[in-house]
């Protein structure tokens, strides 16, 4: 029988020093309900599953139930006289959702949910003609995007094995280098119709060159859009900028938008109003001003509100107003930066729980390769089990993909400096260490 280790503490980074960073840099966390902990010594939970679901604002209910009187109060007529006129009721999202992911109010939009905004988006932009017909993504791609590129492929007569071509990273490395993107497509671009990569991976956190990509992209002669799921309000983007062709992004992840939010969409200016471009069409695709008149024939505006297709759905339209205006408030960039400092703290932490126990974080290191999330591989056992335990043990929240990833989101809107300690504390007490 080994002799027991002398007792030490689990972590040798003193929790207090998490206490004093957070009075040093604190975030916006009295801004949001944060559930109670399900176990451990701490009353609320340590949230880490933003990158999965938001946090619910304080705000939001108060704005919810101003729209729920609204309609008990009007009826119908709540279209023109709400406080806010349901009519109108996305406009005011645009300018803000614009200014979120860098680009201008005409090419920004908020509607429907995300994979429906991807598959709407390419009905305009894969436009599968002659050799050109594939659609390039990672073969990590979360399996709503692979699905949807496979299901656009069968669409359009093709073979979706033969269609779409998945990136892997080389050999022995867990994340995609740049240069094995832009490689694929100087040699191959030709064949390509349609690059559709998310910003950061869902799963390894991993933030690609958004620039370079569609710059190689566009210059092979194909179209480039991105699901932006894991990168609004988590990582700057500059969409305009940047020449992408069309993105989408859903709202209940980073923007606190709630389970199923609206998502956004954008198309790049230079794609407005352009006629050949197909579009499936609704009563929300033509020009507010004449919507009424109840024409046949669409008069769509030579903006991104004309890939509308329905009226919006009001009460899923509040919360995410709420969470534009409060990251209109706080402002990206500082966003970012608590950001930085807050991944940098839980890297640096999880180097000493990992050096000794069948755990890596694949997440690139160097920080401008991801946004605020770092995924561990668990080398043995269950993910899941690890998940479980981790929240039923000592009330820390984060998700696990199977087989064998746990990601962890310190969101820099709520969570803290001590959130990332108590992660590191549980992991350390949970998985037993080798030597
Ligand atoms: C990267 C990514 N793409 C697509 C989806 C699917 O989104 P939705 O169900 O809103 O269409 C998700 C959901 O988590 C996601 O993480």
């Amino acid at each position: 029988m080994n002799a027991p280790h002398p007792a030490r503490p689990r972590l040798s980074a003193p929790e207090d020093e998490a206490h004093r960073r957070d009075a040093d840099d604190p975030g916006h966390r009295h801004l949001f309900h944060v559930p109670p902990a399900d176990g451990g010594r701490y009353p609320e939970a340590a949230y880490l599953a933003g990158n999965s679901l938001g946090l619910q604002p304080r705000a939001t209910r108060d704005e919810l139930l101003a729209d729920l009187d609204a309609w008990s109060r009007l009826g119908v007529e709540g279209h023109l006289e709400a406080e806010r006129p349901w009519l109108p009721y996305h406009e005011p999202l645009t300018a803000p959702a614009a200014r979120l992911v860098g680009a201008l109010p005409a090419e920004t939009v908020v509607m429907n949910s995300l994979t429906v905004n991807l598959h709407l988006l390419m009905v305009s932009f894969y436009r599968p003609a002659g050799p050109r017909t594939r659609i390039v993504i990672e073969d990590s791609a979360f399996p709503s995007d692979s699905y949807a590129v496979r299901s656009q492929a069968r669409f359009h007569g093709l073979d979706p094995d033969e269609t779409v071509v998945r990136l892997r990273p080389r050999p022995g490395e867990d994340t995609l280098r740049t240069e094995d993107v832009t490689g694929y497509l100087a040699a191959e671009g030709d064949r390509v119709a349609l690059v559709l990569l998310g910003g950061v991976n869902y799963l390894t956190g991993e933030l690609l060159d958004i620039p370079a990509i569609t710059a190689a992209g566009r210059a092979a002669g194909a179209v480039v859009g991105w699901d932006l799921a894991h990168a609004a309000g988590n990582v700057p983007l500059q969409l305009h900028e940047w020449g992408v062709d069309f993105a989408a992004w859903c709202s209940y992840k980073y923007l606190n938008s709630g389970p199923g939010a609206l998502a956004g969409a954008f198309v790049h200016e230079r794609h407005l109003g352009d006629p050949s471009l197909p579009r499936f069409e609704g009563w929300w695709s033509t020009e507010a001003a004449t919507r009424f008149e109840m024409t046949p024939v669409s008069r769509p505006p030579a903006t991104v509100d004309a890939w509308q297709i329905s009226n919006p759905p009001i009460f899923s339209m509040g919360p995410v107003r709420t969470s534009l205006e409060l990251f209109d408030a706080v402002g990206m960039p500082a966003l970012r930066e608590r950001s930085l400092r807050l991944t940098a703290y839980l890297e640096r932490l999880l180097d000493e729980v990992t050096a000794d126990r069948p755990l890596a974080v694949v997440t690139p290191r160097d920080p401008h390769r991801r946004g605020c999330q770092l995924s561990l591989r668990i080398g043995a056992g269950s993910a899941a089990e690890l998940a479980k335990r981790l929240r039923h043990e000592h009330g820390v929240v984060a998700d696990a993909r199977e087989p064998d990833i746990v990601r962890f989101a310190p969101v820099p809107l709520y969570s803290t400096y001590h959130d990332c300690w108590r992660v590191a504390d549980a992991l350390a007490a949970t998985v037993e260490a080798t030597s």
